[in-house]
C-alpha cells in the first residue's frame, strides 16, 4: 500500500502547492504573494486557469486569515505545535478553498491531503487534514467563519492601529471593505471614449472618470490594452494628479514614479514630465508602461531625496514609499509583510522626501503629497510636521468643487483622506492620504 496519489490528483497538485508555498513565504519571511507564486518551479508551466486558481486560494488564505483560523479552531482540539507551520498552512489553504472559494469537498480534500501525505514534514497530519477539511465548510466551523469579526482578519498590529486611529466602527467598515475581491479600475488616456470602453467591458464610469469593472480577470486581452488606451489604477490613486492639475507647458516631476500610473497621468496632460525612481528595475516598468501607452516622460534613475532638477519646477507629485495599508483589498499580503515599527521608519523617509520636493519647486509652485497608507503618521502627521518646520509652504485646501462626488473624503483642513469603505456602493476605494501645497 502506498501513499502516492492517483494521476488525476497529482495533476491538481501544482496550483495548490504554489498557493501553499506562497502563503508560507508571506507568513515566514514577509515575501510578497505575487513573488512567492511566481517563484514556484511549476509556475511558468501552469495553464493560466491553474495560475488563477493558485492565486485565488493564496489570496483568500491571507485575506480571511482570522475567519479561517476561527473555523479550524472549532475542529482541532489541541493547536498544532509551532514547528508544524507547514501543516497549519495546508489546513489554512484547504479551509480557504472550501470556505472562501466554496470549493467542492472531494477535490479540495483529495488535493490537500495528498500534499500532506507527500511531504515528510507533514505526513503525520494527513489523517487530521482529512477529518478537518471534510467538515470545515459546514456546521460549527462555517458558523465560526461567518461570525468572525473582519477586524480579526488583520494582523494584531494593524487591528490595534485602525481601532485607535479611526474608532471601532469605521475600522470595522474598512476591514469589511477589504475582505472581498476588489474591482478592476482603469484610467483612460485623454481622447479615449470612457463610456464606450465601459460598455464594451460591462463596466461603469465613476464620477472621477475611472472606468470600473466588478471583476479583475486578465487585463492583457481587454479591448484597448494593446492600443495603450488605458492603464490599471485604483480610482483613489488617480486623484492626486487630478488635484495637482498639471498643464501643457509646465514641467512637473513625479518623485517615486514606478510603476508609473501617475507618471502617465501627468504625461497625458501635456506637461514635460520627469519620472524619478530609485529602483532601476522598477523604472523599466515605467518605461514599458509609457511605451504601451505612447506617452512621453524623461526617466531618471535617482534617489529623490538627493536629486535636484536643473531649474525650479512648476510642480511635484510625491507619492512616497509607505506601509501601503490602504491597498490591502488589492494586496492583502502587505499587512503581514509589514510591522508596527515600519510606520516610524517610513515616516522619517517621507519627511526627507517632502523637504526635497519643497526645495525643487519654484515660488508659486505646487506639490501634491500622497501615500497609499491609512496610518495618520504617514499622512496627516507628515503634513502637520512639514508646515511646522517650513514657513515657505502653505496648504492649498481641496474644495468641494475639486471632488464634488467625494466631499466626505475632504478633511476639515482641506486635505483628502480616502478609505476602503468610501464609495462602498460603487465597490470602495483604496485608502490614500493626499495634500496639496503651494510654495510662497
Ligand atoms: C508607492 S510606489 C509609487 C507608485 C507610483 N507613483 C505610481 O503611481 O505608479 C513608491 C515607489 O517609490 C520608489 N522609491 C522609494 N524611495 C525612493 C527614493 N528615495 N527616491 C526615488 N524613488 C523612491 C520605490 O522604488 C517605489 O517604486
Amino acid at each position: 500500500m502506498t501513499d502516492a496519489p492517483n494521476p488525476r490528483i497529482l495533476k491538481n497538485l501544482p496550483p495548490r502547492h504554489a498557493a501553499l508555498s506562497a502563503v508560507m513565504a508571506v507568513h515566514k519571511s514577509g515575501t510578497a504573494l505575487d513573488g512567492g507564486l511566481a517563484s514556484h518551479p511549476d509556475w511558468k508551466r501552469m495553464e493560466a486557469r491553474d495560475r488563477g486558481f493558485a492565486r485565488a486560494i493564496a489570496t483568500a488564505a491571507i485575506r480571511r486569515d482570522g475567519a479561517l483560523r476561527a473555523a479550524l479552531d472549532t475542529l482541532i482540539d489541541r493547536p498544532l505545535p509551532d514547528k508544524a507551520l507547514k501543516a497549519r498552512m495546508v489546513l489554512l489553504c484547504g479551509a480557504a478553498e472550501r470556505l472562501a472559494l466554496d470549493g467542492a469537498a472531494h477535490a479540495a480534500v483529495d488535493g490537500w491531503v495528498s500534499l500532506m501525505a507527500n511531504d515528510a514534514s507533514t505526513r503525520n497530519y494527513k489523517n487530521l487534514a482529512n477529518a478537518v477539511l471534510r467538515r470545515v465548510a459546514s456546521g460549527e466551523a462555517r458558523e465560526a467563519f461567518e461570525a468572525c469579526d473582519p477586524l480579526d482578519d488583520l494582523p494584531a498590529w494593524l487591528h490595534r492601529r485602525w481601532v485607535d486611529g479611526y474608532g471601532e466602527e469605521t475600522a470595522r467598515a474598512m476591514a469589511v471593505a477589504r475582505s472581498g475581491p476588489p474591482p478592476l479600475d482603469l484610467t483612460c488616456k485623454p481622447g479615449v471614449d470612457a463610456a464606450a470602453l465601459a460598455e464594451a467591458l460591462g463596466a461603469e464610469v465613476l464620477p472621477n472618470g475611472t472606468v470600473r469593472r466588478a471583476e479583475i480577470g486578465t487585463v492583457e486581452g481587454l479591448p484597448g490594452f494593446e492600443a495603450g488606451d488605458w492603464w490599471v489604477q485604483d480610482a483613489a490613486a488617480a486623484l492626486p494628479v487630478q488635484l495637482l492639475k498639471p498643464q501643457a507647458g509646465e514641467t512637473i516631476a513625479d518623485l517615486c514614479a514606478a510603476p508609473g500610473g501617475k507618471t502617465m497621468q501627468i504625461a497625458a496632460s501635456g506637461a514635460v514630465t520627469l519620472a524619478v525612481e530609485a529602483s532601476g528595475k522598477r523604472l523599466k516598468r515605467v518605461e514599458a508602461n509609457l511605451h504601451r501607452t505612447g506617452l512621453k516622460a524623461e526617466l531618471i534613475n535617482a534617489d529623490a531625496i538627493r536629486w535636484r532638477p536643473e531649474a525650479p519646477l512648476d510642480g511635484v507629485l510625491l507619492d512616497a514609499p509607505c506601509t501601503a495599508t490602504g491597498t490591502l483589498r488589492r494586496r492583502p499580503d502587505t499587512a503581514f509583510a509589514k510591522q508596527d515599527g515600519d510606520v516610524a521608519n517610513l515616516a522619517a523617509i517621507q519627511d526627507q522626501l517632502l523637504d526635497a520636493a519643497a526645495d525643487m519647486v519654484k515660488s508659486g509652485g505646487r506639490i501634491v503629497y500622497c501615500t497609499c497608507s491609512l496610518e495618520r503618521e504617514e499622512g496627516e502627521d507628515r503634513i502637520a510636521a512639514l508646515l511646522a518646520r517650513r514657513t515657505d509652504l502653505r496648504l492649498d485646501p481641496v474644495r468641494t468643487e475639486d471632488l464634488p462626488d467625494l466631499t466626505e473624503a475632504i478633511t476639515p483642513d482641506g486635505a483628502v483622506r480616502t478609505r476602503p469603505d468610501l464609495w462602498a456602493d460603487r465597490g470602495g476605494l483604496d485608502g490614500f492620504y493626499m495634500a496639496r501645497l503651494v510654495k510662497a
